[in-house]
């Protein structure tokens, strides 16, 4: 395959990725734009990087986005579809490591995990000194879904076996047959959240999604709720968020922030925080396969062959 042809932002992990061996590595990823224009490249490989109108000037041959991840609102999509130039993710494959880790912050935060673990490290220890860490009963309680695409349906399939009652929002209510395959029952987004006790986020970032859980939605959930997101943190207005955590009525278990990897203060000083850095698809199963997709659907797109997860977006009737 030619050099010129392929950039990345970075090395992509696992051995598929040496099946593009002349691929040209950015060692600046995007930041700042491309300072020169790149003719001859037709695909550009990226990991959550910013592409815009403006890198896009640069690449005036270019055909082909694929994003290393399954959210693409870091692409202008409108800029890629007026050069006709197509954008593929990789759903599917991130979706169980995804919704494991929904799992992971939704038990550590209900059962303390974090300051469990800090008060065994500093000695405090004893038989008294412990009930001041009495947590939250994760099973039986009820669990309430924004999303019911592949991973938001993979917490559910998780959550069931907990014995958790699960409430769910989306654009598009699922048939009565899914609803019960799943054990799941349909709410309005503002009539779900005062009935739940764990909120999880599995909703694209859209502009129709972005500060969908405002100062008003959130003060619509219960006293100690916990919020968990592993979507994008822009779905959440999170300057609202902090002052409920701050003021300790709501909780929140979070992998994704609004200005990563900036976390505002007031979540990393709250002990109703439970904060990871944007790790939920990380373990090297998944992220190897998301490697394997992007290379199949670089390939596929070089030799003229359908795409394999194309980005179809959806036009208004
Ligand atoms: C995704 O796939 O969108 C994850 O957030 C990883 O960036």
């Amino acid at each position: 395959m030619d050099s010129a042809r392929i950039l990345s932002t970075r090395p992509l992990p696992g051995p598929a990725f040496a099946e593009l061996s002349s691929v040209e590595v950015l060692q600046s990823g995007l930041t700042g734009g491309l300072k020169k224009e790149r003719p001859g490249i037709v695909a550009l490989i990226v990991a959550g990087d910013a592409v815009t109108e403006n890198t896009l000037e640069f690449l005036p041959d270019l055909g082909l986005v694929a994003q290393y991840g399954v959210g693409f609102d870091n692409v202008d999509i409108n800029a890629c579809a007026r050069r006709g130039i197509c954008i593929v993710t990789t759903p599917g494959v991130l979706s169980a490591a995804t919704a494991d880790f929904t799992m992971t912050l939704i038990l550590a935060a209900q059962r303390r995990l974090i300051e469990c673990d800090a008060f065994v490290r500093s000695d405090r220890w004893n038989s008294e000194s412990i009930a001041t860490l009495e947590a939250r009963e994760v099973s039986g309680s009820t669990l309430g879904v924004i999303g019911m695409g592949r991973i938001g349906t993979a917490v559910v399939r998780r959550a069931r076996a907990f014995d958790m009652k699960v409430l769910y929002t989306q654009r598009r209510r699922l048939s009565p047959k899914e609803e019960g395959a799943l054990g799941v029952s349909f709410e309005n987004l503002d009539e779900m959240l005062p009935k739940v006790d764990i909120l999880t986020v599995h909703c694209p970032l859209t502009s129709e999604t972005r500060g969908l859980l405002d100062r008003r939605r959130l003060s619509l959930l219960k006293d100690c709720a916990c919020v968990v997101n592993t979507a994008r943190g822009a779905i959440v207005d999170e300057r609202a968020l902090v002052a409920e955590v701050t003021a300790g009525r709501l909780r929140v278990a979070l992998d994704v922030y609004t200005f990563e990897p900036s976390v505002p203060e007031g979540l990393r000083s709250a002990s109703g925080a439970t904060l990871a850095p944007h790790v939920a698809s990380l373990t090297t199963t998944t992220r190897h396969a998301m490697t394997r997709l992007v290379v199949d659907n670089v390939k596929a797109f070089v030799a003229g062959k359908p795409l394999l997860t194309p980005i179809v977006l959806e036009t208004k009737a």
